[in-house]
């Protein structure tokens, strides 16, 4: 699909028309770009992203978020539901991540997605510890996600990088050991990681955020969902929830493998004065006494509703049920990249998992691949490609497909090592054979955000 399909199809609105044009028009074209825009999805060739993939699934939460589309769930007095929808997603999801053997009051807060999660988690450690430090530091592992790099931009917090261990992709421990200090608020580990689908040792970054008395943050925005499930299958699964002594926080995004619609996830706290620091009160104002649980202010009561729905109507047996289709075709999957001399998967991965070459660049696969219709993410340093696997996946037949392709692709990448590959790693998918006009516009997106990065100050 061409990055500007409906220029020529559709009037271009560069200011509101001047009348309403017909509904029936308007859902016409929606209809229409939506039915497109799905195939790119529903055969199953693409890595993330549709989680669930099932139209009657989405049609149900479509249905349970038009009830409540309208209502904003900051008023409370009008929509006691809302306050059953968070109460009851949020208590659901720390029972799923082991914190029912806390004797801290466990608590949480539902917020718009991963990205959202993260920073209400390093807004949390930054308030919490404001008494203690005014240069607060978090430390990651360089697999995890940048929305911690942004939080950080964004909330003042300096963020330590630490190396990963190139083969097996986890944190570099004795890195985090030696750059912790009095300023350091939290130390983060991911269950699992974008990149590679791995998952760091929890249980020593615990160990060590208890001997220098610092906060742990597991994001758990992509796997918060699914491993749980997994290690209950008995899948190898290392502990990485509240059961794990050092703990403090875990995000989880609903919006993922919790199968809810777009724009929820959760974020669980330990203890109850870890959540309630980040909580934004002003009590002077004309308007009235104002209090907000995060950074948001109005928030939709159907997200709520629908998010709630997706859980409760699964319950515990279909997110087995479908954990275990998508663990076992990942291993079938990454089965079929192994059968490759020359393909190399990244790390002991789970239903995520990334390969390379040490023969060839893997972006001459991924060339090969698109041509078949795949769409998997790359990565750089080195370039190597990932399939996170979700329901579409799990389709008859996809799994035979991905056998031939790999294989053909694979051929193709021997045939054509000296020339130089067309794909290149934008987050979120592979990028390939782009049209002058959309490439220079991802360079100039990119200048200007390395401009940006370039005045953040290193010494805060
Ligand atoms: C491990 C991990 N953390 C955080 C995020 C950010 O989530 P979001 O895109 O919902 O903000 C992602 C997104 O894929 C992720 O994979």
């Amino acid at each position: 699909m061409s990055d500007f399909p409906y220029a020529n199809q559709y009037p271009i609105h560069r200011e509101l028309p001047e009348l309403g044009t017909e509904r029936t028009v308007i859902l016409e074209q929606l209809q229409t770009m939506s039915n497109a825009e799905d195939r790119t999805w529903e055969g199953g060739q693409c890595s993330g992203t549709m989680y669930c993939g099932d139209h009657d699934h989405y049609d149900f939460l479509n249905e349970a978020f038009a009830r409540f589309s309208h209502v904003n769930a900051l008023q409370r007095d009008m929509c006691p539901s809302a306050t059953k929808f968070e109460s009851e997603i949020i208590s659901m999801t720390l029972d799923m991540l082991g914190a029912g053997a806390l004797d801290s009051n466990p608590v949480g807060l539902v917020t718009s997605g991963g990205t959202g999660s993260i920073t209400h988690a390093v807004l949390a450690y930054r308030e919490a510890n404001a008494a203690r430090t005014s240069r607060p530091n978090i430390i990651k592992p360089e697999t995890a996600h940048p929305a911690f790099s942004k939080a950080g931009h964004l909330l003042g917090v300096e963020v330590r990088v630490a190396p990963v261990d190139p083969v097996t992709t986890q944190v570099d421990l004795d890195w985090v050991k030696r750059n912790i200090d009095q300023h350091t608020v939290a130390l983060v580990g991911s269950a699992c990681n974008y990149g590679y689908g791995t998952v760091d040792p929890i249980g020593e970054l615990g160990q060590l955020a208890l001997e220098y008395d610092t906060g742990l943050h597991v994001d758990g925005c992509l796997g918060g969902f699914l491993l749980p499930f997994g290690r209950q299958l008995g899948f190898d699964i290392p502990a990485f929830d509240f059961s794990v002594p050092g703990v403090t926080t875990i995000s989880a995004d609903t919006h993922k493998y919790g199968y809810a619609l777009k724009g929820t996830s959760v974020l669980c706290f330990s203890n109850i004065a870890l959540r309630d620091s980040q909580y934004f009160y002003q009590t002077d104002w004309t308007g009235g006494k104002y209090c907000s649980p995060g950074m948001d202010g109005s928030r939709s009561g159907g997200l709520l509703a629908a998010t709630w729905a997706a859980m409760v109507s699964l319950g515990r047996e279909g997110y087995l049920r479908y954990a275990r289709a998508i663990f076992e075709t990942s291993a079938a999957m990454q089965r079929e990249v192994t059968r490759h001399g020359e393909l190399r998967i990244m790390g002991n991965p789970s239903f995520l998992f990334s390969f390379t070459s040490d023969d060839f660049d893997i972006y001459h696969v991924n060339d090969f691949l698109r041509t078949r219709g795949w769409r998997l993410n790359g990565q750089q340093y080195p370039n190597a490609l990932h399939m996170a696997v979700t329901r579409p996946q799990t389709q008859p037949g996809v799994v035979e497909r991905w056998g031939v392709d790999l294989a053909d692709a694979v051929t193709y990448a021997r045939e054509h090592a000296s020339d130089v590959a067309q794909s290149s790693a934008i987050y979120g998918g592979v990028v390939g054979g782009l049209t002058d006009e959309a490439d220079s516009f991802i360079k100039l997106v990119m200048a200007d955000m390395m401009d940006k990065q370039s005045s953040i100050p290193t010494e805060l």
